[in-house]
């Protein structure tokens, strides 16, 4: 079976404390620290970006995943790339052709391609040759702490079984409202990477990346 791995994202952190909580949840045995970069024109919100991850990658050994969701992301591989990004991820809605894939690939970065929920999962089908990873939003990317939308669990066991099909080593990691009460879903439909922000990122991240953990190891 593939891996499958946690991968806390930091937009729930209290910022006040950012590196000790990153080595929380880097001790409880998460190997991803989700990196949501957002800015406010692909989605309304502005949230973080390159000092941040400049800045947060001395404190820990673990996979950066950086997930942009911004307009011409081609502006910003080489940065994100250069300040510690191991993957880089873009979304289908933001790009033209398979040229900023190939492009992250040959920075020796790993490449991701994410979705919306709006967005058909075939709508990946034609990259597939060129990506590590898909990541299927589980919510209308912007903010954390939204309801994860049942619709979603169907493209994650859609995107499994082309994968499959095709015989390809294709990760598949899911973002958006997983909680105890929702993690299952994706995960029994074939994903292996889940994102979370605010069910980690609570008074206790070590003991909520663990709980986490321990259903995602099941
Ligand atoms: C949403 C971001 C997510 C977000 C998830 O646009 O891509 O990574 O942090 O937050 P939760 O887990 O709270 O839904
Ligand atoms: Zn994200």
């Amino acid at each position: 079976m593939r891996e499958r791995i946690l991968a806390p994202s930091i937009l729930a952190a209290d910022f006040t404390k950012l590196g000790e909580q990153i080595k929380e949840v880097e001790e409880a045995g998460a190997k991803y620290l989700h990196f949501d970069v957002m800015d406010g024109m692909f989605v309304p919100s502005i949230s973080f970006g390159m000092p941040v991850l400049q800045s947060i990658r001395k404190v820990s050994d673990m996979v950066y995943d950086v997930h942009l969701m911004i307009e011409k992301p081609e502006r910003y591989i080489d940065i994100f790339a250069k300040y510690g990004a191991d993957i880089i991820t873009v979304h289908v809605e933001t790009i033209e052709n398979q040229e900023i894939l190939k492009k992250i690939k040959s920075l020796g970065v790993k490449v991701g391609l994410s979705l919306n929920p709006e967005t058909p999962i075939e709508t990946v089908y034609p990259y597939l040759e060129y990506v590590d990873m898909v990541l299927v939003m589980t919510v209308h990317p912007g903010f954390g702490g939204q309801k994860y939308i049942d619709d979603c669990t169907d493209k994650v066991a859609a995107l499994f079984a082309e994968i499959q099909s095709r015989n390809l080593e294709v990760d598949i990691e899911v973002d958006g409202g997983i909680s105890m009460e929702t993690i299952h879903k994706p995960l029994n439909a074939g994903a292996n990477v889940i994102v979370a922000g605010s069910a980690v990122f609570t008074d206790t991240p070590f003991e909520s990346a663990k709980m986490l953990l321990e259903r995602i190891k099941q």
